[in-house]
């Protein structure tokens, strides 16, 4: 193992191909908000990482559903697995995350980047969330830094520094395979927006080229899907090889200074997703709701004229 992350991932990935080292995955999709969750599992083991779950939130009642997270929870019972992570990518802005829910079912520690410290710092002034919601990250478990090494039973694992998309954005490569949540999406559909607060074009240009370098055939799972045009099934799996030849953002030959053109001209034109707001909230606490008002209810805020 050497200091520098991208080649410790890139030796874990080929170490990685004998029988008993390579990991199990399984996805889950979620239709409303056109997210990928992920388990993945050392079989030998049966340990266990959840990634990037999702629970369900009608925002014309504000209620929340466990409908989604609750077919992972089936599917870890059904497999006899025993969670040791719960990781998110980053702090999404487009659906809540289940893993609190989750992890009190079925344990795991709850996992981010170590740059949640300023998305939060970001978020909180935007939602002016008060001096009672801490902005150093103890609302989860553990916090990631770049290149930090980790395990899934015997599968080794790295998380690596992603931002672009937000600040705190991970990739974790776990056995052969990487999880790399909002940065590339299938190949015919491009990359991850970079305008919200925090976010940055040439960051995410950066942060892609150093997951290109993984070796061709590697895996990556991503965090959504949303067809691309011409193309009637969600896809949420590809490889290092198939984005570098053919991603329509960011193919290899694509310039930094084309790339963030593009990626700034395009963002111009894109709504805000609708569940920004609850999501934002939900997620800069680690998935737990804000705290309840003096009659034990839970209320999300909409800053008017703010975003
Ligand atoms: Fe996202």
């Amino acid at each position: 193992m050497t200091d520098d992350p991208l080649r410790n991932a890139a030796e874990i990935i080929e170490k990685s191909t004998e029988k008993d080292a390579i990991p199990s995955v399984k996805s889950f999709f979620d239709e409303a908000t056109f997210t990928a969750s992920h388990v993945v599992y050392d079989p030998a083991t049966r340990e266990a990482a959840i990634i990037d779950s999702v629970m369900d939130y009608d925002p014309a009642s504000g209620r929340t559903g466990e409908a989604s997270a609750r077919k992972i929870m089936e599917f870890i019972q059904a497999e006899s697995l025993n969670v040791v992570w719960q990781l998110e990518t980053h702090a999404h802005a487009d659906h809540l995350s289940a893993a609190p829910w989750l992890q009190e079912k079925l344990g795991g520690k709850l996992a981010i980047g170590a740059h949640i410290i300023d998305v939060q710092n970001v978020f909180g002034k935007i939602f002016n969330a008060g001096t009672d919601f801490a902005r150093d990250g103890s609302q989860f478990d553990h916090l990631f830094a770049d290149g930090e090494k980790f395990r899934v039973g015997k599968l080794e694992a790295v998380a690596l520094h992603v931002p672009g998309h937000t600040p705190a954005d991970m990739a974790y490569v776990i056995g052969n395979v990487a999880f790399i949540g909002d940065t590339l999406f299938m190949p015919d559909f491009g990359t991850a927006r970079a305008d919200f607060p925090g976010g940055d074009a040439r960051q995410l240009f950066h942060s892609i080229r150093r997951l290109l370098s993984l070796p061709r055939e590697t895996r990556l799972y991503l965090c959504h899907d949303y067809k691309a045009p011409g193309r009637d099934t969600y896809c949420f799996v590809t490889t290092v090889g198939a984005e570098r030849d053919g991603n329509i953002h960011v193919h290899d030959g694509v310039s930094e200074a084309a790339f963030i053109k593009m990626r700034q001209e395009r963002d111009t034109h894109l709504a805000m997703p609708n569940l920004l707001m609850p999501s934002v909230q939900v997620n800069m606490r680690g998935g737990h709701l804000p705290e309840a008002e003096d009659d034990g209810v839970s209320y999300i805020k909409i800053p008017v004229n703010r975003l």
